[in-house]
C-alpha cells in the first residue's frame, strides 16, 4: 500500500434524473469522503472525483414525461445534487457532468482510439422500431406482458412484478412507450466490446491477483466470470448523448454506461492538467467507490476498456456496498421511497454529522441493511449525545470552573491513569487498520470508543468530588481528559467534520494532522482553550414523528397510485339521467358543524334560491377559503337530517384514489342557476 505515490478516488456518478438519498449516501459517498479525508490528513496526494451522470434513456423518458428537454432535467438535478452535496461536506476536488464539452470529447476520443485498435466488434441484430415516432427503441422504451408472470406494464429490460430481467423481444404484446404503438423489427448496427475474449486476463487480475477485494465484490465478480463472458453492446440508437464518433453511425451514441466512467477521467481532466500522472502512471493507485448494482461494470467492463486502450492503469481496489432499505422497504425514487439529501439539510439543520454518523455506524458494508428513524433517533440521543458530545463538554467545562480555560500540568498519576493514557494509542491504531481495510463501520466504532473511555474515565474518577480534597490528583485527570478530547477533534474529522471542526475550535487548535493522533500531549500546559459548545442535541419524538408521518403519507398515495379505478355502474337512460337537476352555484357561508369532524355547514346561493346543505368535505377545506367559490350542486335531491340539521341538496364531489376530495367545478365563472348537463 505505501509503494503507492498517489491516490485517486472516484465516487459512482449518480443520474441526473432526480435528487441523491441516503441509499447514495451510505452506499458510496460517505465512505469515500471519509476514505479522503483520511489520506488527506495524513498529508497523502489524494483526488476525490464525482460529478453528474447525464446521459441515458432515464433521463429521456424523464424529459418526455414532463414535456421539457433532457438538458432541462440535468441542469434541474445536476444543480440540486451537486449543492447538497457540497452542505453535506462531501469534499469532492471536483464534480463535474457528463454533458460537459471536455467529457463528449474525452469519451469521443476513448472510443475512436478503441474503434482503431480494432478492439471492437461490429454487429447488425434486429431491434424493435417506432414507425410513428421515427425511432429505434431502447428496452426500457417498451412495455408489454411478462411471459413468466402474466403481469402487465412489464418493461423490455426487466418486469417489476415479478423481478425477472427481460429482452424486449420476451414481451407478449410489446407497446412503444413513445407513441403506444405497436413496434416492429428492425435491423441496426452497433458496437460490441468482446468481453469474451478478455475473459482470461480478467480471471488472472480478479481472482488471482485482487484476492483481497471484498468477498461480495469478489464473489460477483467471481460468478460474472463463471458465466462466461458475452459481448456487450457500446452503442445505442437514440438522440441523447456522445455521438458516436465514426461515419456511417448517425443516430447512434455511446451507451451511457461506456461514456460514464469515463467520465471519471474527463472530471480529472477538467480538474488539472496533471490528469494523465493520475490515469497513467503506475505508481497510483486508484480506488472506485460505488454500490453493488456497478460492480459489473467497474470490475469488468471498464477496466477492458483501459486495458484495451493501452495507456491507462487498472483499478487497485473496488470497495462496493451493498444496498441500504428505508423502514424495511427498499429504497425507490419513482416511488418517493427515501430521505432525500436536500430535504434532510432543511428539516435538520445544522445536523449533517448526525445523518454521517448513523449511515456510517448502520453501514451496508457486508449486507444490506435498514435505515429507521427511530434508530437515528436512538444513535444521536444515546450515542452523539451521551457519549461524544457529554464527554468533550465536561472536559471542556470543568477545564473553566477549574483553571480559567488553561490545560493544567499532569501532577501524579495512578495506575488507571496511565492504563487510560496507554489506551489512546491502541485505539488510534485500530482506527487506522480500519480504515486502510475499507471498514468504515467498524473504524467509527473504534473512534467512538474513545469517546467511550474518557466518559467512562470522567464517570469513574469523579474529579468534581476530588477537586476539594486531592486538587493535584484532578489536574491529572483533567489533562488525560483534554488529550483524549483533542485526539477526538482529529480522529472524527474523517467521519463528523463539522463537529470535529467545532472540537478543534473550542480547544483552540490548529489544523489537525493525523500523525498526531495517538500523542498524549496534544495540547501542551497552560495552553487556553476556548468556551464549550455543545456539539449535538437530543432529537424529540414529535421531529420523528414528523418524519415517519411522510413516508405514510408517501405510501398511503403510492398504494392509491396503483388502485384501479371502480368499473363502470349499470346504464341509465337519457331520461333517467335528465331527472337529476344539477346547477351551478356560490358559496355564500360555510361553518363547522360542531362536535364533528368531517361535516361543514354550507349556505350555497343556487341562482333558483339560498339554501343549506351539509357535506363531509371539513378534513379537506378551511370553512373561510369556502366563501364565493363556485360549486356544482345536485338541487333535486330530497331534503334530509344530518346532525339536525336540514340538507337541501347535494354539493358534488371528486374523490380521489387516497380518499381526498375536491370540488368539482366550472371552469370560468358561471351564473348561479346555469344547469348542467
Ligand atoms: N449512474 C450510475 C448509477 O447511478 C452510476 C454510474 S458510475 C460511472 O447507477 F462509472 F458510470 F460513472
Ligand atoms: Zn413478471
Amino acid at each position: 500500500m505505501n509503494n503507492f505515490k498517489r491516490t485517486l478516488v472516484t465516487t459512482a456518478l449518480p443520474y441526473a434524473n432526480g435528487p441523491v438519498h441516503i441509499g447514495h449516501l451510505a452506499g458510496v459517498y460517505v465512505p469515500a469522503d471519509i476514505y479522503v479525508r483520511y489520506l488527506r490528513l495524513k498529508g497523502e496526494d489524494v483526488l476525490l472525483i464525482g460529478g453528474s451522470d447525464e446521459h441515458g434513456v432515464p433521463i429521456t423518458l424523464k424529459a418526455r414525461k414532463e414535456g421539457v428537454s433532457p438538458q432541462d432535467v440535468v441542469d434541474k438535478y445536476h444543480q440540486l445534487i451537486k449543492d447538497s452535496f457540497e452542505k453535506f461536506g462531501i469534499s469532492f476536488d471536483i464534480y463535474s457532468r457528463t454533458t460537459n464539452k471536455i467529457h463528449h470529447k474525452t469519451a469521443s476520443e476513448f472510443f475512436k482510439k478503441l474503434y482503431d485498435n480494432g478492439a471492437f466488434i461490429e454487429k447488425e441484430t434486429d431491434q424493435y422500431y417506432d414507425e410513428e415516432a421515427g425511432t429505434f427503441l431502447a428496452d426500457r422504451y417498451i412495455t408489454g406482458t411478462c411471459p413468466h408472470c402474466n403481469s402487465t406494464g412489464a418493461y423490455g429490460d426487466q418486469c417489476e412484478s415479478c423481478g425477472t430481467s427481460l429482452n424486449a423481444t420476451d414481451l407478449i404484446n410489446p407497446k412503444s412507450m413513445v407513441s403506444g404503438s405497436t413496434p416492429v423489427m428492425r435491423k441496426t448496427k452497433h458496437w460490441y466490446l468482446p468481453l469474451d475474449q478478455h475473459q482470461s486476463f480478467l480471471e488472472k487480475w480478479i481472482l488471482e491477483e485482487h484476492k483481497e477485494w471484498k468477498p461480495n465484490v469478489y464473489g460477483q465478480c467471481k460468478s460474472w466470470l463463471d458465466l462466461g463472458l458475452q459481448p456487450r453492446a457500446v452503442s445505442r440508437d437514440l438522440d441523447w448523448g456522445v455521438p458516436v464518433p465514426i461515419e456511417g453511425a448517425e443516430g447512434k451514441v455511446l451507451y451511457v454506461w461506456f461514456d460514464a466512467p469515463i467520465g471519471y477521467i474527463s472530471a480529472t481532466r477538467e480538474l488539472t492538467p496533471e490528469w494523465e500522472k493520475y490515469w497513467k502512471d503506475p505508481e497510483t493507485r486508484l480506488i472506485h467507490f460505488i454500490g453493488k448494482d456497478n460492480i459489473v461494470f467497474h470490475c469488468i467492463v471498464f477496466p477492458t476498456m483501459l486495458k484495451a486502450e493501452g495507456s491507462f492503469i487498472l483499478p487497485d481496489n473496488v470497495p462496493a456496498n451493498e444496498f441500504l432499505n428505508l423502514e424495511g422497504d427498499k429504497i425507490s425514487t419513482s416511488r418517493n421511497w427515501a430521505v432525500w439529501l436536500h430535504e434532510y439539510l432543511v428539516d435538520f439543520e445544522d445536523k449533517q454529522d448526525v445523518l454521517r454518523y448513523v449511515l456510517t455506524a448502520n453501514a451496508p458494508e457486508t449486507k444490506d441493511n435498514d435505515f429507521t428513524w427511530k434508530d437515528f433517533q436512538a444513535r444521536n440521543n444515546n450515542e452523539l449525545v451521551a457519549i461524544l458530545g457529554n464527554f468533550v463538554n465536561r472536559a471542556v467545562v470543568l477545564t473553566h470552573k477549574y483553571y480559567e480555560g488553561k490545560v493544567p500540568l499532569m501532577g501524579e498519576t495512578e495506575p488507571f491513569d496511565v492504563q487510560t493514557l496507554e489506551s489512546i494509542p491502541a485505539i488510534i491504531s485500530s482506527v487506522e487498520k480500519n480504515l486502510d481495510q475499507f471498514k468504515f463501520r467498524e473504524a467509527l466504532r473504534e473512534a467512538m470508543n474513545l469517546a467511550r473511555l474518557g466518559n467512562k474515565y470522567l464517570a469513574d474518577t469523579e474529579p468534581w468530588k476530588l477537586q476539594k480534597t486531592n486538587p493535584e490528583r484532578v489536574k491529572t485527570i483533567m489533562n488525560i481528559s483534554l488529550q483524549i478530547t483533542a485526539n477526538l477533534a482529529i480522529v472524527m474529522e474523517p467521519f463528523l467534520p463539522f463537529t470535529a471542526q467545532k472540537m478543534r475550535n473550542m480547544l483552540n487548535m490548529q489544523q489537525a494532522v493525523w500523525s498526531d493522533c495517538g500523542k498524549t500531549e496534544l495540547l501542551k500546559p497552560a495552553h487556553a482553550i476556548n468556551e464549550a459548545k455543545l456539539l449535538f442535541e437530543k432529537i424529540e419524538d414529535e421531529k420523528i414523528q414528523e418524519q415517519l408521518d411522510r413516508l405514510a403519507r408517501t405510501k398511503t398515495s403510492n398504494e392509491a397510485e396503483n388502485k384501479e379505478a371502480e368499473p363502470a355502474k349499470a346504464d341509465v337512460s337519457f331520461d333517467e339521467f335528465s331527472k337529476m337537476d344539477m346547477r351551478v352555484g356560490t358559496i355564500l357561508e360555510a361553518e363547522r358543524v360542531p362536535k364533528t369532524k368531517k361535516l361543514l355547514k354550507i349556505k350555497v346561493d343556487t341562482g333558483i334560491d339560498k339554501r343549506t346543505v351539509v357535506s363531509g368535505i371539513a378534513e379537506f377545506f378551511e370553512p373561510e377559503q369556502l366563501v364565493g367559490r363556485q360549486v356544482c350542486i345536485l338541487v333535486n335531491l330530497a331534503a334530509r337530517k344530518i346532525k339536525g340539521i336540514e340538507s337541501q341538496g347535494m354539493i358534488l364531489m371528486a374523490e380521489d384514489a387516497d380518499g381526498r376530495l375536491d370540488f368539482v367545478a366550472p371552469g370560468t365563472k358561471i351564473k348561479p342557476g346555469s344547469q348542467i348537463r
